[in-house]
């Protein structure tokens, strides 16, 4: 095989392979988890895995010392992460946030970080933890 005719076969090969890799998770949100256990772990050095259910407990809480437009994640997100939400504040459209239903979400790390803190101030009135950040994408990776 030539190398134009296995770069055309990779092409095409592309689209049946993205549900797989969707499955097998994506490096580059697999790199930014391990960055927040590493923040969680010095933090706290008890600190061994994190956990989908306190990632829940976070999405769906109700919290207080944000806007009081939006005391819960789901304010913006709905209950439902798999299905599209809308911004509570701006009336906007906003993509699924579940991983199943939008591959590419955690896997910019300028634009994750940008909302973790912007969102977790609106909800909560002050930035997500390392663990906490953790948690939310672990609940979102298992949607
Ligand atoms: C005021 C509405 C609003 C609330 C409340 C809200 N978000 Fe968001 N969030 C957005 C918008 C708008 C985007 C960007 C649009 C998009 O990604 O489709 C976004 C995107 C994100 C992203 C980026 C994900 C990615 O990879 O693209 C993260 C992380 C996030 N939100 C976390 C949270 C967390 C955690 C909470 C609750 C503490 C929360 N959001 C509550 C509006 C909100």
């Amino acid at each position: 095989m030539t190398r134009r005719s296995l770069f055309v076969a990779m092409l095409m090969l592309a689209p049946a392979l993205a549900p797989v890799l969707a499955l097998a998770g994506d490096p580059k949100r697999d790199a930014l988890v391990a960055e927040y256990a590493a923040q969680a772990k010095a933090r706290d050095p008890a600190f061994t895995a994190f956990s989908p259910a306190r990632g829940e407990a976070l999405y769906r809480g109700t919290w207080s010392g944000g806007d009081p437009r939006t005391t819960s994640c789901t304010a913006c997100h709905t209950a439902n992460p798999r299905q599209p939400g809308q911004n509570a504040k701006t009336g906007r459209p906003i993509d699924p946030v579940a991983v199943s239903a939008n591959p590419a979400r955690f896997t910019d790390r300028a634009t994750v970080e940008k909302h973790f803190v912007r969102d977790c101030k609106s909800v909560m009135g002050r930035e997500c933890t390392a663990l906490e950040k953790g948690d939310y994408v672990a609940f979102m990776a298992a949607q």
